[in-house]
This record gives structure tokens, C-alpha cells and sequence, in this order.
């Protein structure tokens, strides 16, 4: 289908969201209170199942604590920033009950992961870059962040400027992928 032009901010905004791709090398770079800020507002601003936002963050900015957390996370490799430890809140979630209830403890990962997009998506468009990373030891973190049981730490976000470019990710064909209307059907029709 042929793409009309887009106006200046909206085709940036695209091209933020297109262009993201995980970075895992980090220049040393302290960044800006200022600029950290305005990615954790946007980390805030994701959708939440109800509006609970049943969640909780832990900022690790102390060169000595995130290369501590570095230790006990596999999944961060080089020594970013910044890390965003993004847990689950069940406190947010104890006084509901029944089917609500039920749904929101599903779903609260869930809001947690579109946090950590918006983050990442923040993040590159300020000029730098992250990794959501689930590979890391529990225990141990929750030991080092002094975590209440009631948070669940679910994705690291290690964040900061690339030391090299990153390189792309492939992705699927849209065509395997995407569906219109019913499953299997591969052409969009024009909408009514
Ligand atoms: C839920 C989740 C967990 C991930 N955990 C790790 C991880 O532990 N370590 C890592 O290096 N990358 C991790 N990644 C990053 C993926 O490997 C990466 O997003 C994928 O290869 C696609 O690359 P792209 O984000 O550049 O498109 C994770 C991504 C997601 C969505």
C-alpha cells in the first residue's frame, strides 16, 4: 500500500519506534538527572490493566551497586548507566478479589513489559539505548535491593549510550505474521 508523507514530529515519532533495536555495549557516560527523568515519565506513562499500575522500579545509578547487580544478571552484558530493575506490585493488587482480582494479577506483567517498552523507546530517542534482560538471579537481587516479598522483579532494563552501533534485529515477513479479518487471510481489503 503506498505511504503518504507524514508530518515532521509524527514521522520522528515512527522513526523512534521503528528504529529501536537493543543495545548490549555501553560507552561510560554518566546521564543527566534531567534526561533520566524524562525516561522514567515516559516509563510511567504506559497503559495498566484497571489503572492499577501495580508496580514498583528501582533506579540503580551507583557505578559500584550497578555493577554489583552486573554480577548477578547474566543477561546484561557490558556496564550501561543505568539499570531499571521493573518489578510487579502485589500490593496493589492484595485488597481486590474475584474475577477482577484474578485479572489483574494476570495482566500485571503484562503492564510491567509495556513500562519497559516505553523506556526503551524513551531511551532511544533521547540517543541512547537498553536491553530488557530477564535473565537474572532473583534471590540474590532481591537480597541487594532489599525487595519486600510483595515485589516481583521481572525485567532489568540496563540503559545507556552505545559504545558502537548497534546492529539491527531481524524480524519475521509481516506476510507470515499478519492476518486480516480471519487468521490465515494475508490481504488487507480496503476498510468500508
Ligand atoms: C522478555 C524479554 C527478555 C529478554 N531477556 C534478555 C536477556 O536476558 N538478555 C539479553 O541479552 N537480551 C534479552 N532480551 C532481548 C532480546 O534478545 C531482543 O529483544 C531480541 O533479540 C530482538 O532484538 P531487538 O529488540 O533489537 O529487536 C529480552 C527481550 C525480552 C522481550
Amino acid at each position: 500500500m503506498p505511504k503518504s508523507p507524514l508530518p515532521e514530529t509524527q514521522a520522528d515519532v515512527l522513526n523512534v519506534i521503528r528504529t529501536r533495536t537493543v543495545l548490549r555495549n555501553y560507552a561510560p557516560e554518566t546521564i543527566d538527572d534531567a534526561l533520566v527523568d524524562r525516561m522514567l515519565e515516559c516509563m510511567l506513562a504506559a497503559p495498566t490493566a484497571s489503572n492499577k499500575q501495580a508496580w514498583s522500579f528501582v533506579v540503580v545509578r551507583d557505578p559500584a551497586n550497578v555493577r554489583l547487580l552486573r554480577a548477578f544478571s547474566p543477561g546484561i552484558i557490558g556496564t550501561p548507566s543505568f539499570v531499571v530493575v521493573a518489578c510487579v506490585d502485589r500490593r496493589l493488587t492484595a485488597g481486590l478479589t474475584g474475577e477482577i482480582s484474578r485479572k489483574i494479577y494476570e495482566t500485571s506483567k503484562l503492564c510491567v513489559a509495556m513500562a519497559v517498552e516505553n523506556l526503551l523507546l524513551s531511551a532511544h530517542a533521547l540517543g541512547f539505548g537498553g536491553c530488557p534482560v530477564s535473565s537474572f538471579r532473583e534471590e540474590v537481587l532481591r537480597h541487594l535491593l532489599g525487595l519486600p516479598e510483595a515485589l516481583e522483579p521481572v525485567l532489568l532494563v540496563p540503559v545507556g549510550r552505545a559504545a558502537q552501533p548497534p546492529t539491527p534485529s531481524d524480524r519475521r515477513d509481516k506476510n507470515e505474521v499478519i492476518s486480516y479479518e480471519v487468521w490465515g487471510n494475508r490481504t488487507a481489503e480496503p476498510a468500508a
